[in-house]
């Protein structure tokens, strides 16, 4: 399975912080945005990336990604010339994707919980339709809202909607099979004039292929895209970080408990981080082989 990071866009709620700065190059408390929807594919098994970006910040996220063999993956990079829309990835990433099935992840989205890995894998095994995640949220009607029947299976998604049909947004990860490229390539832009992620999901659910996993209470979700969202979303990798000496989205130490590399890659970025609280973290990680869940 490939994978899509989409850390373009224009970042105006951000504002004046963004007007020189692409969103998803902003910390998170300690590291770059990025790291965490990176870490997220990773965790998924994903080795083979593209990280979409605006024209003017992709080389950024080439200086500081690479071409992803710190972390024994494959990264590369390719221009969405203006931000107009998700759905967008598929066309801008058709010849990276080729026969593969592709996880696509949004640039501003951080996903932590219990059993996230296995959740994600799950995910990536099926080979059929689409997958993916609806969040409990207070404010569903900032999202595409999917609504369920009785038997909890989903049977509308709506972008964006004015009175929310149930409280469950459909977070910004979402695991399709080949048929996405075709059907992102049909799309028309919607009423704003974009194209529209909830119209290939829209596209899914009607031939039935639409796979709806609930994330319940043990998982955090969060987005970054205003001031406040952004600060609670450092607030939440602090606290986390602090209290159990664990990082979120430690790249090395994903891929190192993965056998993606090896001790000697491992003690190169513990040479580049030196005496910080990342590279003392790294050096801790060489030492012992303990993994916690
Ligand atoms: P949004 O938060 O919807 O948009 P934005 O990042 O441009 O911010 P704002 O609304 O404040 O202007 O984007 C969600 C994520 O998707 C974010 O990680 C940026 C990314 N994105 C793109 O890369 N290309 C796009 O065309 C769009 C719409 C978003």
């Amino acid at each position: 399975m490939k994978g899509i990071i989409l850390a373009g866009g224009a970042g105006t709620r951000l504002y004046p912080a963004t007007l020189a700065i692409n969103k998803q190059l902003l910390p998170v408390y300690d590291k770059p945005m990025i790291y965490f929807p990176l870490s997220v594919l990773m965790l998924a098994g994903i080795q083979d990336i593209l990280v979409i970006s605006s024209p003017e910040y992709v080389g950024n996220y080439e200086r500081l990604l690479g071409d992803g063999s710190a972390w024994g993956i494959k990264i590369s990079y390719a221009v969405q010339p203006e931000p107009n829309g998700l759905a967008q990835a598929f066309v801008i990433g058709r010849e990276f994707v080729g026969n593969s099935p592709v996880a696509l992840v949004l640039g501003d989205n951080i996903f932590y919980g219990a059993g996230l890995a296995e959740t994600l894998k799950r995910a990536a095994a099926r080979t059929d339709g689409a997958s993916v995640f609806a969040y409990h949220v207070e404010d569903p009607e900032r999202y595409g809202v999917v609504s369920f029947d009785g038997e909890g299976n989903a049977v509308d998604i709506v972008e964006k909607p004015v009175m929310a049909g149930s409280p469950w947004a459909v977070t910004g990860l979402y695991f399709y099979d080949n048929s996405v490229l075709d059907i992102a390539a049909q799309l028309a832009p919607s009423a704003r004039g974009e194209f529209e992620i909830t119209d290939v999901n829209k596209a899914y659910l009607q031939k039935g292929a639409l796979h709806v996993e609930r994330l319940g209470r043990g998982f955090a979700w969060l987005d970054t895209g205003t001031h406040d969202s952004l600060m609670e979303a450092s607030e939440f990798v602090r606290t986390v970080q602090k209290r159990q000496g664990i990082q979120i989205a430690c790249l090395e130490e994903i891929a190192y408990e993965s056998g993606l590399i090896d001790l000697a890659r491992l003690n190169e970025r513990i040479a580049l981080f030196g005496s910080t609280a990342y590279g003392t973290y790294l050096k801790k990680l060489a030492g012992s082989r303990i993994a916690v869940d």
